[in-house]
Parts: structure tokens; C-alpha cells; sequence
């Protein structure tokens, strides 16, 4: 599978891997600070989503992951600092699954390594009806809220809903390879690269205890809390969020 991309800077390569129900757009604000810090980004478009649509039905997140490999060998990209955030995160435990040895170091944003409760697959279910019956805008209305800390401003509110743009039959299948995926907790103690933990304070999506407890399950990691974020830092503190992974890729290269 295609994807389309951005891919900007020289220097070591940082992959972007974005959330649902984002594209590559959603790097925007961090790309100038990784740019100009000497990174190459490369920053797809996942299956599906922005300018990589698709007419395939379903896929899986693995399938995600292969796609984003094949695009680092179309770049001829041996080595990456691979950054997931959310969905990207889970992503990018497929991908150091699959390939180990691309990985210059792992940053995990926002997001987890176990598998779905039953609660929050029932919760997937009922997505996936209000998009089919009620469309992609009622259901993004009503998950700005959970994405954003209360404090956010409706500035930052209107821009961040503008991202959350994606066609429905994507929206439907990222719903359901979501609900899918595999607890990956078991594969992280063979994770060997230095890694990145980071939350926000206030994610109720990826809740700081869930990050400490991913923390503690990685041989090599460090744990960042950022105050005054919710589920998506690099539009809640941009500089705060740029700058700790910065320091962290910096040690890492
Ligand atoms: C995301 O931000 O990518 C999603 O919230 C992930 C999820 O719902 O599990």
C-alpha cells in the first residue's frame, strides 16, 4: 500500500505515527522544532486516513505497520526514531514486533500496550453505529471532549476539530482494527532501545497510571507526565511537548 507523506529535514530519520481520527496534519505545530533540531521527519499519512484513502474495506493495525515499513525501505530508511502517538503508538508496537532492528529508539505517546477492555469494545461498537447513522461529524463532536483537557481554549478547541476530518468507512475501520488489536505487553521486555513513556496529566484515554505502569514494563525507559495536557500534548503544550522529546531523541542518537 501507497502512502502519501511528508518528509522534511536532514539528519537521523524520526518517524511520526498520528492518532485517530487525525492524518499527518496533526504534526504540524512539532514538525518545525524536530526539523530544525537536525532530524529528518517522515511523517505518512496511515491507510486510509488523509491523502493514503483506500477503497479496501478493513485492515488491521498490523497492516499499518507494514505499510509504514515498506514506505521507510521505499526511503531506503534503515533506522528510525519511531514516535507513536495513540493509535500511531499501537502502530508502532506492531512495527517493533515486526522489525526490531529499525528502531533507533521508541517514543510512546498517549497511549498503551494492553488490549481493549470489554467495556471499551462495547464503546467501540456504539461508535461505530453513530458514524454509520448519524455520520463522522457527530461522532467527532463528541470525542473532541475526551481528547482535550478542560482548561482548553475554544481557539484550540476549533483547530484541533478541523484535524479530525476522515472519510467515514475509515473512521468505521479504524473503530474496528482498534477494538482488535492484541494486548502487546507481553512482547515489551524484548524492547531493548531507549524509550520514551509520555502522557498528559489529564488523559482519561491513556491515563497516567497506565503510563507508569508501560514505563515499568520497558528495559530501557523513561516516563514523562506532562501537566496541563490531555490525550493530545502536541497541540495542548507544543513547546513542552517538542522540547522533552527533543532532549530524549537528542540522548538517543
Ligand atoms: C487515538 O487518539 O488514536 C485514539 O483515541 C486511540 C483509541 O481510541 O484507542
Amino acid at each position: 500500500m501507497k502512502l502519501a507523506f511528508d518528509d522534511a529535514g536532514r539528519g537521523p530519520a524520526l518517524l511520526l505515527l498520528h492518532p485517530f481520527p487525525f492524518d499527518r496534519a496533526f504534526w504540524a505545530r512539532a514538525t518545525p522544532a524536530f526539523v530544525g533540531a537536525g532530524l529528518r521527519v517522515i511523517a505518512p499519512d496511515l491507510r486510509g486516513f488523509g491523502a493514503s484513502q483506500t477503497s479496501d474495506a478493513t485492515w488491521t493495525l498490523v497492516d499499518q505497520a507494514q505499510d509504514v515499513l515498506g514506505l521507510l525501505d521505499q526511503l531506503s530508511v534503515s533506522h528510525a526514531h519511531v514516535l507513536g502517538l495513540s493509535m500511531g503508538g499501537y502502530v508502532a508496537l506492531a512495527l517493533a514486533a515486526l522489525q526490531p532492528q529499525r528502531l533507533l529508539s521508541l517514543v510512546l505517546a498517549h497511549t498503551k500496550a494492553t488490549a481493549d477492555t470489554e467495556q471499551a469494545k462495547t464503546g467501540r461498537g456504539q461508535a461505530i453505529q453513530t458514524v454509520q447513522t448519524r455520520g463522522v461529524d457527530v461522532f467527532a463532536d463528541g470525542m473532541l471532549d475526551k481528547l482535550l483537557a478542560p482548561q482548553a481554549t475554544p481557539e484550540l478547541r476549533v483547530c484541533v476539530r478541523a484535524l479530525m476530518n476522515q472519510p467515514a468507512p475509515t473512521v468505521v475501520s479504524a473503530l474496528q482494527a482498534l477494538r482488535d488489536r492484541p494486548d502487546r505487553q507481553a512482547e515489551l521486555s524484548r524492547i531493548a532501545v531507549p524509550s520514551l513513556v509520555l502522557t498528559g496529566a489529564e488523559d482519561g484515554i491513556s491515563t497516567p497510571e497506565e503510563n507508569r505502569a508501560l514505563a515499568h514494563q520497558l528495559p530501557n525507559a523513561e516516563l514523562e507526565i506532562i501537566s496541563g495536557a490531555g490525550h493530545l500534548s502536541p497541540w495542548e503544550t507544543p513547546e513542552v511537548f517538542a522540547s522533552r522529546v527533543l532532549r530524549f531523541v537528542t540522548r538517543a542518537s
